[in-house]
């Protein structure tokens, strides 16, 4: 079997505990072998109990990359360029850059020539269902490395990768509908287990739904939407 690439994470906050717990166990088959940097601390700390084999806490942000093919950006934008600037990067180095005010000139800017810089965009919720992962450019192998954990889509342009960005804003919105419908069906007599098992079950099957209604419409896609909706309400 070919020998797999080395990832490493700079930062080990919530995306890499996700991105890492879901290449940890639902990718298990392919056990790329995982570096992590010490911070944070405790979510460091919970993947490598969670997962000993496969996991290596470096020793700091410098030894993640002498030791990894890739190398993951995950830390926030305002010490991205600071950081970037304070590691020392191989040529044959791959670099995925997490943070969405970052451009891919930016990052080359910021550290030295290296063989690969790429933008993309995953969620949380890559730990556990094969949501979207936004790629950009298009590069095949960090579309089958991100493949076991999430649906890849390759952006045509940094715009168009920009407007997929815009929708992981739009989870607080839609968590804060579904809250409000919960309380709501509270105050109207509903358990609080009941009511978020029914809003939770209810979207998620909504969102489901939603590509067979679009992709069998003939008319434009909000007309779509609304004969759609107005169906099911009957
Ligand atoms: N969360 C998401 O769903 C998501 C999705 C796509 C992209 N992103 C992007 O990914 C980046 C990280 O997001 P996040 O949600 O994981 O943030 P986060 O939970 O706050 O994690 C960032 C981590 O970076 C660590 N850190 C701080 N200074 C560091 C340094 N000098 N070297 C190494 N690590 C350092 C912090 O550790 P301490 O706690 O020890 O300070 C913190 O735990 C952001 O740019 C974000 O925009 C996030």
């Amino acid at each position: 079997m070919k020998k797999l690439p080395t990832l490493g994470f700079i930062g080990t906050g919530a995306i890499t505990k996700a991105l890492v717990t879901g290449l940890c166990s639902r990718a298990a088959d392919v056990p790329y072998p995982i570096v992590i940097s010490p911070r944070n601390a405790k979510n460091a700390a919970q993947l490598k109990a969670d997962y000993p084999d496969q996991i290596t806490i470096a020793e700091n942000n410098q030894a993640v990359v002498d030791a990894a093919d890739w190398i993951i950006l995950a830390v926030h934008p305002n010490i991205g360029e600071d950081v970037c600037q304070s590691l020392r990067f191989r040529p044959d180095h791959k670099v995925i850059n997490l943070m969405f005010d970052k451009s891919i000139g930016q990052i080359r800017d910021f550290i030295s020539e290296v063989d690969t810089i790429l933008f993309m965009i995953p969620l949380t919720f890559n730990a556990f269902t094969d949501g979207p992962i936004v790629l950009y450019p298009a590069n095949d192998e960090a579309a089958a490395i991100f493949g076991h954990i999430g649906r890849i889509i390759f952006a045509d342009d940094p715009d168009q990768a920009l407007v997929y960005d815009t929708f992981s804003g739009c989870v607080t919105s839609l968590f804060a509908v579904m809250d409000s419908l919960i309380r709501w069906s509270e105050s109207k007599g509903l358990s609080s287990d009941d009511a978020a098992a029914y809003i939770t079950r209810f979207f998620n099957a909504v969102s489901r739904r939603l590509p067979v209604w679009t992709a069998a419409a003939s008319t434009p896609w909000r007309q779509s939407v609304w004969k759609m909706a107005s169906t099911c309400r009957h």
